[in-house]
């Protein structure tokens, strides 16, 4: 990826190669990137669908997914299932440089409403060599299943990198074209960025946790090879006090383990890391961020570390989109907006990325920062120091698009 500088032309460069990944119908000066425009309302995929299927064997590891263990990129946290018992919590890993190692992990289970989890299990490889190809084994003792992950090349200004880009994936037929448009691409991402909203479990009834099973199943042939960087959404909170579940993200936070310490973090909705040329930063648009607050401090202290001598491209991931010109969700990354979008002039982010909405959009390098309550200075303005704001959130989910 090259350094996104104040042109419009280059900015346009790399949304074409994001509209590629995305598979999205849209013209701009770089051309017509897709004619791809999906239908509405593919439906979700039935219980029996092909990539719903359990693999075979005893106590097999299922759901495998990994993501970013660490700051850097030297580390992975490696995920996955077992149903029968809990089985083993190794990874066994090698690449073609190094013997065979194994690092250790924790299981865990949990309970919503009238549905059990199978046993979850999380281990972290650490001190990895960067730009290397590694195999890994879990479902050590029972069913070994073999995947593997190439780690990225060592953060730097001039290091090329192609992420891919996935909101509000859902578990239509849809979905499972999104995910296979990512996959066919000529780009090849690396790693996906993926903006939240996963596997709307919580729109079935009793927010039937068999969905979150599923989708683990269905993803997994993309994200037991390459890192997702997650993102909380509201489909992600399965806040359901009618059900006697007052937790929010219970059903995420057992699930997807992020690397939040690393960035000094206290909870796993707001953490950064650096991937190649990239600094990225992930914010919860459903975790408090108002003056004060955890996040707040987080962010404040964050945006300071960042040195664009080293990690040149500077990005924001986050659910709602601040700016968003669609009808559907209508101002509600607002206050977030209010909250934090002069540190974002301050710090020139270069792009925002957003999900939430079921469509695409791109904005201008434009802020909103003037306004005091008595100068009136309350319309958006052509800023250079702002960010690009991209929507995405479109992957697939059931609900409908968002056209007016
Ligand atoms: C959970 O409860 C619902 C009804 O409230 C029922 O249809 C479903 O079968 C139950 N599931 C389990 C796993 O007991
Ligand atoms: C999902 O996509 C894959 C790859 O294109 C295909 O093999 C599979 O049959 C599809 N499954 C469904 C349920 O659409
Ligand atoms: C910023 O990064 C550059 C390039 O890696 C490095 O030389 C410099 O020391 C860093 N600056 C700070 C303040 O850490
Ligand atoms: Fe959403």
């Amino acid at each position: 990826m090259a350094k996104m500088g104040t042109s419009s032309r280059e900015a346009a460069a790399i949304v074409v190669m994001l509209g590629f990944v995305l598979s999205l119908a849209v013209v701009c000066n770089g051309g017509k990137t897709s004619s791809f425009v999906r239908k509405e309302k593919s439906g979700v995929m039935p219980l029996d669908s092909d990539v719903f299927k359990v693999p075979p064997g005893y106590n097999a590891p299922q759901q495998v997914h990994i993501t970013q263990g660490d700051q850097l990129g030297k580390a992975v946290i490696v995920s996955w299932v077992t149903v029968e018992e809990p089985g083993s919590n190794t990874v066994l890993y090698w690449s073609a440089y190094s013997k065979k190692q194994k690092s250790e992990g924790k299981v865990t289970t949990y309970k919503f409403y009238n549905y059990t989890s199978g046993y979850i299990h999380h281990t972290t490889i650490r001190n990895l060599k960067f730009n290397t190809k590694y195999y890994y084994v879990v479902g050590i003792g029972h069913t070994e299943r073999q995947f593997w992950f190439i780690t990225p090349p060592e953060v730097g200004p001039d290091v090329p990198y192609t992420f891919g880009l996935i909101g509000d994936l859902g578990q239509s037929f849809d979905s499972n074209k999104t995910l296979t448009h990512y996959e066919l691409n000529p780009q090849k991402g690396q790693a996906v960025l993926f903006v939240g909203d996963l596997c709307y479990a919580d729109t079935h009834p009793n927010h039937d946790n068999v969905w979150w099973d599923t989708w683990g199943r269905f993803t997994e042939r993309s994200v037991a090879y390459q890192p997702w960087i997650w993102t909380v959404g509201n489909h992600e909170i399965d806040f359901a006090p009618e059900l006697g579940e007052t937790k929010p993200f219970k059903p995420y936070t057992h699930r997807y383990h992020v690397p939040y310490k690393a960035s000094g973090s206290t909870a796993p909705f707001w953490y950064s890391i650096k991937r190649a040329s990239a600094y990225i930063i992930v914010l919860s648009s459903y975790s408090a961020y108002g003056k004060y607050t955890p996040q707040y401090f987080w962010l404040e202290q964050e945006l300071r570390k960042v040195n664009r001598s080293e990690t040149p491209w500077l990005i924001v991931l986050m659910h709602a989109p601040w700016y968003n010109s669609y009808n559907f969700h209508y101002l509600e990354g607002e206050t977030m907006r209010v909250m934090y979008e002069p540190w974002f002039v301050k710090y020139k982010v270069d792009v925002v990325f957003a999900g939430h909405v079921h469509a695409y959009e791109r904005s201008e390098r434009m802020s909103n920062v003037a306004y005091n309550i008595v100068n009136g200075i309350c319309i958006p303005v052509k800023d250079q120091s702002a960010p690009v704001y991209i929507t995405i959130g479109d992957g697939g989910n059931t609900e409908v698009l968002a056209t007016k």
